[in-house]
Parts: C-alpha cells; sequence; structure tokens
C-alpha cells in the first residue's frame, strides 16, 4: 500500500425514495415496485456498500394505504441498520405514523425529526406533506420547527432530507411554480446557515444535481419507475404522446460523510456485467495509483 490508507471508515447513508407500494402489479401479478424494491435491498445488503442508516425519503406507497406499508415494512423486516422514514405527497401521515411507531410526530403533528450520526453529522428529516396536493407544502409551524433545529446546534455539520425538491427542475409538469410560498419560507429558514451541508430529495424520480439557498441539494431517483427526461415545456390541456414514465433501473443513493466532507453516489441497480475485477493482471496499475498520492 502506498502512502495513505485507501478508504477510511465513513458514515454511508443510504437513501431509497418513491417506492409506490401498490401502483400496479405486473403481468405475473407479482407488484413491479416491490420487485424493483427487492433489487435494491439485494444489492445493499449483498453488495461492498453496507450502509449505516436507509432514508426513505418519502411515496413510499402509491395510496397511502395500511396493506401497502405493511407490504414494505416486511421487506425491511431484516434490514441490519435503522431506518430514517420519511412521508410524500403518495403516502398519508397518520398510516405512515402507524406503520413506523419509531417515528414519533412532533408536538405540531408533523412526521419531522432529528438523528445524531456517528463523525458529528446531525440528520434532519422534513415532512413536506399536505393532504390533498401534489406539490409541497413547508408551513409556519414547520418553519418554526426547523429554525429551532438549526438554532440549537448551529455548528454541527447538518444534512436535511425532504420529500419535495424546493426547485423547479425543468420538468415541467412535475415542477412547482417558480416563488411558491413554501419554498420561499423554506429559503428564508436556510439562508445562511453554513452548517447544512446538502439537502437531498426524492419525489421527481430523476437524479438531478443543483443548489438552494446557497446550499447543494440532490434529488436521489426513484425506486418505482422513471420519469421521463424531457425539459421541453408542457402545455397541460393538449396531449402530445411525450413519454411520462419510462422503466429505467431503480436507483437509490449513497451519501458517504468522513466527517469532514459529504459526498453523494447514486447507483442503479441491475445485473450488469462486469467488465474489470482487481485480480492480478490489474494489480500494478492499481498499485501505480496509489503509489503517485503524496
Ligand atoms: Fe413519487
Ligand atoms: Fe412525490
Amino acid at each position: 500500500m502506498g502512502a495513505k490508507a485507501a478508504v477510511s471508515r465513513a458514515v454511508l447513508i443510504a437513501q431509497m425514495t418513491d417506492i409506490h407500494v401498490g401502483f400496479a402489479p405486473d403481468e405475473a401479478g407479482e407488484e413491479l415496485n416491490l420487485v424493483r424494491l427487492r433489487a435494491a435491498l439485494a444489492r445493499l445488503a449483498d453488495g461492498p456498500n453496507r450502509p449505516d442508516f436507509l432514508v426513505l425519503s418519502g411515496d413510499l406507497t402509491e395510496n397511502g394505504d395500511a396493506a401497502s406499508f405493511a407490504k414494505l415494512g416486511t421487506l425491511l423486516a431484516d434490514l441490519p441498520c435503522p431506518i430514517l422514514p420519511m412521508v410524500g405527497n403518495h403516502d398519508s401521515r397518520a398510516t405512515f405514523l402507524a406503520a413506523f411507531p419509531q417515528v414519533e410526530a412532533a408536538a405540531d403533528g408533523f412526521a419531522h425529526y432529528v438523528v445524531d450520526a456517528p463523525l458529528g453529522l446531525r440528520i434532519i428529516c422534513l415532512d413536506t406533506l399536505e393532504d390533498g396536493r401534489h406539490g409541497g407544502a413547508f408551513c409556519e409551524s414547520r418553519a418554526a420547527w426547523l429554525a429551532a433545529r438549526l438554532a440549537e446546534a448551529p455548528d454541527t455539520p447538518t444534512l436535511i432530507f425532504m420529500h419535495h425538491p424546493p426547485v423547479v427542475a425543468g420538468i415541467d409538469w412535475m415542477d412547482p411554480a417558480p416563488g411558491e410560498p413554501w419554498i420561499t419560507r423554506l429559503a428564508a429558514v436556510l439562508e445562511g446557515q453554513r452548517q447544512v451541508q446538502a439537502i437531498h430529495c426524492g419525489h421527481l424520480h430523476r437524479t438531478i444535481s443543483t443548489r438552494f439557498a446557497g446550499i447543494p441539494l440532490g434529488i436521489t431517483p426513484a425506486i418505482a419507475p422513471l420519469v421521463a427526461m424531457d425539459l421541453s415545456p408542457i402545455d397541460p390541456d393538449t396531449p402530445d404522446a411525450r413519454e411520462l414514465i419510462v422503466a429505467e433501473p431503480p436507483s437509490y443513493a449513497l451519501h458517504r460523510w468522513d466527517g469532514e466532507n459529504l459526498v453523494t453516489h447514486y447507483e442503479q441497480v441491475g445485473d450488469w456485467a462486469v467488465l474489470a475485477r482487481f485480480h492480478a493482471g490489474l494489480q500494478p496499475m492499481v498499485a501505480g495509483m496509489f503509489a503517485e498520492r503524496d
């Protein structure tokens, strides 16, 4: 080995989002989204990247029903790490709280909470659900709660998860309007909060990277099928046969915190061909890369 160790121990936070259990069975009668979730969980369990936490960032079910939450719970039962579940617009908060008793609703009734992770990282999970609304919500009560959480640890590196991205991404039919009040309210809370390392969301079913209130913001693609990659404007009154949902593979994020830096990786789950392995033939190449480190 060269002058520096390859990788020191870091905290790994997996994020799976938009599972949509209960959306539709496939032709064999097996629910497609459960098949996709099972593949993603197997990749985590059997692969080299065992997470310390698994964040489930909302739209865990399609219709918010207890039966779908129960199916989800069955698949998650053997997971060897803590789960941080969150609500999305397809979920019902009351049913969600009944399904995940480890989440205690805050005094204001919302399913938002804080978790202290190793290596000095604080995780804040927000609740952006407003019943009956597709888009996000962030009311005065939630703004006050987040402001208080940030104020109590202003020097602690903090990672925020929320279901709805507070940004216009360019996928017209999924986007909020620019300057929606809930977005302005959230931005006002986050402005100048330098301890916030990043915000990671779901909802858009695509991999997207941007900034919000000066903070890096990522959107993790879905376990369920993805939203089509189409950035052209849409006329909601004129069906134009564009692609809306496509069967791209399920994906998840792995957020790696080493005590100083937060780095996010995304993996598409699939049975990919392995084109090179670390066998003796490639050992000189790998060793050479180590040797040039200083
Ligand atoms: Fe979704
Ligand atoms: Fe959503």
